[in-house]
């Protein structure tokens, strides 16, 4: 296809004020000269590497005579991995099911003799990994990277008035990757069928110049394709649609375009009292382009865009249509779960409508291109997007061996995500990957930067260009000097390139990365964030992160404090299938989510939401209250609220009412303030001794030089009963190695603790330390004898305590949350009074549950469309007889569904569970499970669905598919 302007283009503007062309009802409609089919029903499949070429005079698996007759009928979305089995040898990094290997996919088509002539393309949302398209018999297409959308010029290969073969093959045997990336044609597949006059594919591109309340400036560029070899008198006409779908601007061009011509459209046109798209009221403007020769309409696009302005400013974080917007954000993994990466669109609404209700306003699609649907919904939801094309530029952008060039690959990969999703309003980053090292092959250097950032700029001059970022001391290059913004993941690593760069942008691009498993508590809590439970579950008091990350309250402080920061992006919203970090071994799915596979809450949804909305009533209680081994033992009880205060009750009385930000009261600390001495200051920097012992961790004693061997002693002045010793120190704990000593008259010493340096885990880490010694002393004394990661001999702060203490690392949490530390078990009643301003903002209730008695099913929507992709998410949980909810049951739950829906999943959040998840029964998991069915094409009618468990009153729940 030449490009070149056509010789005649006559461009008439005027404005219209009513509905138009109402007689092109949408995309599929044949009036609109296009025709789009939705293509995925009725594939047969077959796991394996079959023959793609003839051998020994049979057809290859992509010949249209092959027979296929013995593969599985599957229907698109497909992801051929996640019916398992799980492999419990395998490490769950990837999920423990099977997704390496070969797959073939085959569907018969047919095309009617009156469309020969026109075009066939197809439309691959997403193949894992590396598909060939082969359209009867010859390879028609095929792409290589397994989260990219791509399309398959077939016109040559089709036959008209006959029967068609589409064969695809999946090959995932080279993708690399660092989570569950799923199997096979896992998004949807669409053929269309037009003109070959015809709008360029993804060649729209809608922009706002200029927006004020009384007018904005839009600017639209397209192009027209002549695909024959004939002259054609065209006439284009462009119609900008407002929210209500009333015409507001109407451009037409009489066009005379040769044979194998195209033509280029780039008009701007002026809309009075422009309705803005925004987080709350996220309005859509739709611009429809009409080709037509005489009366006859040829082809008709459709693309929806938005009016809006937005900003990245350097000290004043994120600007959407002129006022600030503090993101709160998760960062999503394409998975759903029970379904794989199999992308249906109800599944994406529904993850989105959670994270919706608990505040969150912006999505990172990380790593990688999302299905074109979930920007569609944030448009239409109200999110803003970071929307990311890579996450490594190695393997797991399936560049095999640094194959292709990177130059090379990256253009190719980038032009199609930014042609795809420019005109989405929700879109405000780019983000060209994700943590990627210096250097090497595959690696950061200014210039790949800069070649890569010039790519998206070339296709999108009007969106800032990102990269996630998690190495600090890179930014003390000029490795990112081509990027307009960063983010940065965890531990404040922004801090050394916001030195370095102050005019420019940064987003906390991954925080937190906090862990727990939905509804399992542990006692005694943990005392530092790296402290997990060996029941390879993970606390859910909410008092763990990663090594190299931090408790949400952490993270709500910083950015409390660092405002031009435009806000965090959460580690993530759901838990996904991979990655089961801290174990890593023996689990299939990670802790990291706020939400647990099924979008089942944990504790810490209502922690977020008490904080994000702080105007919608959120009082939650935790734990459970079912503690039969802890009658007359402490169980600590936490209240997460968007109040102030709140007065918890235990069977009728008053535990007492707690206010955020009020520390509880902690043991003395004998060291505090008592004359402390060293083997050696640092004196240039004021780092004396006494530093160590101030109340004040933000000083702190360091030693004279590099030297490991090095003390601090301290006189606590007459001997003290201690019992719990804390060491806070300049960098991680695990740098140190040291005994610490005590002596009741500074002669005669006994060693009461002692510890190495240690080199896991390697990223961060606590940076305190903790020994619980029965120690009478006068005299304490710490006395180096490694140091490691460049750190040098010193303490920020140290404790000497007549009982245990908290680790002040936690101090934070006193004022997000309220927490009754001493309770003291009985069961009963728990009830919480939440306040805001001294007025009651609502209560919450927790009841020791009996045993378990009925099955409760919840359906999320009773009413659904018989589409073959609509989801019905039905909760089951397990009460006792009085209704109260189990916390603890785990009864194997069995399920029946009569009617026109079908099983799509079944699951209970539990990341150690290799039950399958395609199967029609369940335990429970804490009290709950998810059912997850599927409407089926075009089969209207009532779904009844039915629990049964050995010794619990069913449960029936009736559906209604339309
Ligand atoms: C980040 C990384 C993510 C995920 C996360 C877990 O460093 O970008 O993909 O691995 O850590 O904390």
């Amino acid at each position: 296809m030449k490009t070149r302007l056509c010789f005649i283009a006559i461009l008439l503007l005027s404005g219209v004020h009513e509905a138009l062309y109402g007689d092109m009802a949408g995309p599929a409609s044949s009036s609109s000269g296009r025709r789009v089919v939705n293509f995925n029903s009725n594939w047969n499949f077959s796991k394996g590497d079959l023959p793609a070429s003839r051998v020994a005079g049979e057809p290859g698996a992509e010949a249209p005579g092959f027979d296929d007759s013995a593969w599985e009928v599957v229907r698109l979305p497909h992801d051929w991995a996640i019916s398992g089995p799980f492999n419990p040898q395998e490490n769950g990094y990837a999920g423990k099911l099977p997704w390496k290997g070969v797959g073939w996919y085959r569907k018969t088509f047919t095309l009617d003799k009156a469309e020969s002539g026109r075009r066939v393309y197809f439309d691959f949302d997403g193949v894992m990994a590396f598909p060939k398209v082969y359209v009867n018999g010859q390879l028609a297409g095929e792409w290589d990277y397994g989260y990219m959308s791509f399309r398959v010029d077939a016109t040559k290969y089709v036959k008209f008035g006959g029967t068609n073969v589409i064969a695809v093959c999946a090959d995932t045997r080279n993708h690399g990757t660092r989570w569950y990336p799923g199997a096979g044609i896992y998004r949807k597949v669409t053929m269309t069928i037009c003109h070959p006059v015809h709008v360029a594919h993804w060649s729209t591109f809608v922009t706002t110049l200029q927006v004020s309340d009384s007018s904005a400036t839009v600017r639209l560029c397209s192009s027209v394709e002549n695909h024959s070899d004939t002259r054609s008198e065209i006439t284009v006409k462009i119609v900008l649609l407002d929210p209500n779908g009333s015409g507001v601007r109407r451009g037409t061009a009489a066009v005379t375009m040769r044979g194998d011509d195209s033509y280029q459209i780039d008009k701007s046109y002026v809309i009075a009292d422009p309705q803005r798209w925004d987080i709350t009221n996220p309005k859509l403007y739709t611009a429809k382009i009409i080709v037509s020769m005489g009366d006859r309409i040829l082809d008709t696009e459709i693309v929806p865009f938005g009016i809006r302005m937005f900003e990245f400013t350097a000290n004043d974080g994120f600007h959407l249509n002129g006022r600030r917007m503090q993101l709160y954000g998760v960062c999503l993994h394409h998975d759903h779960g029970p379904l794989g990466a199999a992308f249906y669109p109800r599944a994406m609404e529904r993850q989105l409508e959670i994270m919706r209700d608990m505040g969150v306003n912006a999505i990172r699609t990380s790593h990688n291109p999302p299905a074109p649907e979930l920007l569609d919904l944030c448009d239409r939801m109200g999110f803003v997007v970071w929307d990311e094309c890579f996450d490594k530029w190695d393997a797991t952008a399936d560049r095999v061996k640094g194959q292709p060039p990177l130059e090379q690959y990256g253009e190719k990969q980038i032009r199609s995500l930014v042609m795809r999703d420019r005109n989405h309003p929700c879109v405000v980053v780019w983000s060209i990957g994700n943590e990627i090292g210096e250097g090497g092959r595959d690696g950061v250097t200014m210039e790949r930067v800069k070649f890569m950032s010039d790519f998206v700029r070339k296709y999108d001059p009007t969106r800032p260009v990102g990269m996630s970022c998690h190495i600090p001391s890179m930014a003390e290059r000029p490795n990112f000097d081509a990027l307009d913004l960063t983010g940065w993941n965890y531990a404040r690593r922004y801090a050394r390139y916001r030195e370095r760069y102050p005019d420019k942008p940064i987003i906390y691009s991954e925080s937190a990365s906090a862990l727990s498993t939905r509804g399992f508590y542990e006692l005694p809590f943990p005392n530092e964030k790296t402290q997990y439970s060996k029941q390879l579950q993970v606390d859910s008091y909410d008092l763990n992160a990663a090594s190299w990350s931090d408790v949400a309250d952490v993270e709500f402080q910083l950015m409390e404090n660092d405002r031009f920061v435009a806000g965090e992006l959460v580690w993530t919203g759901f838990d996904y299938l991979g990655e089961p970090t801290p174990f890593a071994q023996e689990s299939r799915s990670s802790y990291f989510g706020i939400v647990d596979l099924c979008g089942i809450h944990k504790d810490r949804f209502y922690l977020y939401r008490s904080y994000w909305r702080p105007q919608a009533t959120t009082v939650h209680i935790l734990p459970h209250w079912n503690w039969p081994d802890r009658a007359g033992q402490n169980v600590p009880v936490f209240v997460y609220t968007n109040g102030d205060s709140a007065e918890l009750f235990l069977n009728g009385k008053s535990l007492g009412r707690r206010t955020k930000g009020q520390l509880p009261e902690r043991p003395v600390n004998f060291a505090q303030g008592k004359p402390a001495t060293a083997s050696s200051i640092e004196s240039q920097n004021g780092h004396v001794a006494a530093n160590a012992n101030d109340a004040n961790s933000a000083t702190r004693w360091c030693a004279a030089n590099a030297d490991a061997a090095q003390w601090w002693q301290v006189d606590l002045g007459q001997v003290q009963p201690v019992r719990f010793l804390s060491v806070e120190f300049e960098k991680e704990a695990k740098n140190y190695g040291y005994m610490i000593k005590a002596s009741t008259d500074a002669s005669t010493w006994q060693v009461i603790a002692s510890k190495d340096t240690s080199r896991f885990p390697q990223w961060g880490g606590p940076t305190q330390a903790f020994h619980d010694e029965n120690a009478p002393a006068r005299y304490l004394r710490i006395e180096f004898t490694q140091v490691q990661g460049g750190a040098w001999a010193g303490i920020r702060e140290f404790g000497a305590y007549p009982a245990k203490t908290e680790s002040s690392y936690y101090d934070v949490t006193y004022k997000y949350r309220l927490r009754w530390n001493d309770v003291v078990y009985e069961p009963g009643e728990l009830k919480a009074v939440a306040y805001k301003d001294g007025s009651e903002i609502g209560q919450a209730i927790m009841r020791t549950a009996g045993g378990p008695a009925v099955i409760r099913l919840t359906p999320d929507r009773k009413e659904l469309a018989a589409t073959g992709e609509d989801l019905c998410y039905i909760l089951v949980e397990a009460l006792d007889e009085k209704g109260t909810l189990c916390p603890l049951a785990e009864n194997l739950i069995r399920f029946k569904v009569e009617g026109p829906a079908e099983i799509a999943g079944v699951g209970n959040g539990n990341p150690l569970s290799l039950e399958p998840f395609q199967v029609n029964s369940r335990k429970l998991f804490y009290g709950k499970a998810m059912l997850i069915l599927r409407t089926c094409e075009g089969q209207a009618g009532q779904v009844h669905v039915t629990a049964e468990s050995d010794g619990l009153t069913a449960a029936n729940v009736t559906l209604q598919c339309r």
